[in-house]
């Protein structure tokens, strides 16, 4: 029998970090010393103290049953407490806080509490991947809001026309924002709550690397902005603050209806997170923080290391002040993909096409702070070689 698939997954776009994992491969196998800066996974290990309290908690019988669908009390209590102390809030946790399998799932999840087909979504580009497809799995209309430079990587909300407006139900925004690095400030939220309230519009805020930040700009919470509990809902992840990808574990917080109609989906789909990784994200959530501390420094060691390199070779790049990614002007005239693969092929570093997030992407690359200092000069040597190569190959003096 053939297999056919349902529409709204051939209306999706190739899911980029799959597409450069079977590039990787397909190179890997033919012996190349691959330095990978396409996706943003950190390095470094899981703070000991963290790995140990989930190795304690997982002999515990109590949690090895069903987790509770919204999360542990005990989590959303602990991650409550690190918001309000954090960005000065007053979230409860019980009406305001939802555990997650990862903020990807919540946020993946929400326009299927909230989108009936033919509601406009507005999404920024470039973006984050999933915001679109979790739009299109809701049976929603994407509409694109464009991150330039020249706006600093805001959206202009004047640009999007008023039947757009009209038939707008929810907005996505992630700042610091991956892939260009940007911060938006208070008064940028501020702006959006008032914008979003005006137009009955619902915001989702992905924070996933608010403590990502490497100078004096400390990213705030949309949830700060006036009027932003009215309409807003927020995600956390532990992903990228304590080198948690693999754990799955992160948290929503915001608007009570919004939680709960986020709550009601996942009820039908998930079983919630182990307890034992909930009470170990607990342990992140309270326990010596330094360990966020030694990894600002490491990411801002490395990114300065790059620049520098980057500059030395005629390379335009946005020094993030947060997020560890740094994103990177390619040669006018210059696709990204081409850019990317023709790096790939000559030096074996593996960057992302800015394209792959998003049509304004398009004549930037990211790469990712993943790999330590000395790989990075590596990197910047076998660039510096190749650069007349790479210039040759795709057309440019
Ligand atoms: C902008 C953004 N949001 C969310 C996520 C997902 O993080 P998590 O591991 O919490 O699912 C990522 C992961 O790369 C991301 O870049």
């Amino acid at each position: 029998m053939k297999i056919e698939k349902a529409e709204r997954l051939k209306k999706l776009p190739p899911y980029l970090f799959k597409e450069l994992d079977k590039k990787k491969a397909d190179v890997a196998a033919k012996g190349v010393d691959i330095i990978d800066l396409g996706v943003g996974d950190p390095d470094m290990p899981t703070p000991s103290h963290i790995v140990k309290s989930l190795q304690t908690a997982a002999t515990d019988p109590e949690n090895q049953k069903y987790p509770s669908y919204s999360g542990m009390n005990i989590f959303k209590e602990s991650a409550a407490n690190w918001l309000n102390k954090r960005f000065n809030l007053d979230m409860e946790a019980s009406s305001n806080l939802i555990t997650l399998i990862g903020s990807k799932e919540g946020i993946a999840h929400l326009p299927l509490a909230l989108i009936n087909p033919g509601d406009i979504v507005l999404i920024p580009d470039p973006a984050y991947p999933v915001y679109l497809s979790a739009t299109i799995f809701a049976g929603g209309e994407p509409y694109l809001m464009p991150l330039l430079e020249k706006n600093n990587y805001l959206p202009d909300f004047k640009k999007i026309p008023e039947d757009i407006l009209k038939k707008t139900k929810l907005m996505f925004l992630n700042y610091p924002n991956n892939p260009t690095s940007a911060v938006a400030d208070i008064g940028f939220f501020e702006n959006v709550a008032a914008f979003a309230k005006k137009h009955n519009i619902i915001v989702c805020h992905d924070a996933a690397y608010t403590e990502m930040y490497f100078d004096e700009i400390i990213p705030p919470s949309f949830l700060q902005a006036k009027g932003a509990m009215d309409i807003g809902i927020e995600f956390h992840s532990l992903s990228k603050t304590y080198n948690m990808t693999g754990w799955r574990i992160g948290f929503a917080a915001g608007n009570p209806d919004l939680i709960q109609a986020l709550g009601q989906v996942k009820s039908n789909i998930d079983s919630g997170v182990f307890d034992a990784i909930q009470c170990a994200g607990i342990t992140a959530l309270e326990d010596d923080q330094s360990c966020i501390e030694e990894m600002r420094f490491i990411y801002s060691e490395r990114r300065d290391v790059l620049l520098k390199g980057l500059a030395d070779i005629g390379l335009n790049a946005k020094k993030p002040e947060a997020t560890f990614y740094v994103w990177i002007k390619i040669p006018d005239g210059t696709g990204a993909a081409d850019f990317s693969s023709i790096l790939f092929e000559k030096t074996g570093i593996l960057s992302t096409p800015g394209n792959g997030f998003g049509k304004y992407g398009e004549g930037y690359i990211r790469m990712a702070l993943t790999v330590g200092v000395g790989r990075f000069k590596q990197a910047i040597k076998r660039m510096e070689k190749a650069m007349p190569d790479i210039k040759k190959a795709l057309n440019i003096s």
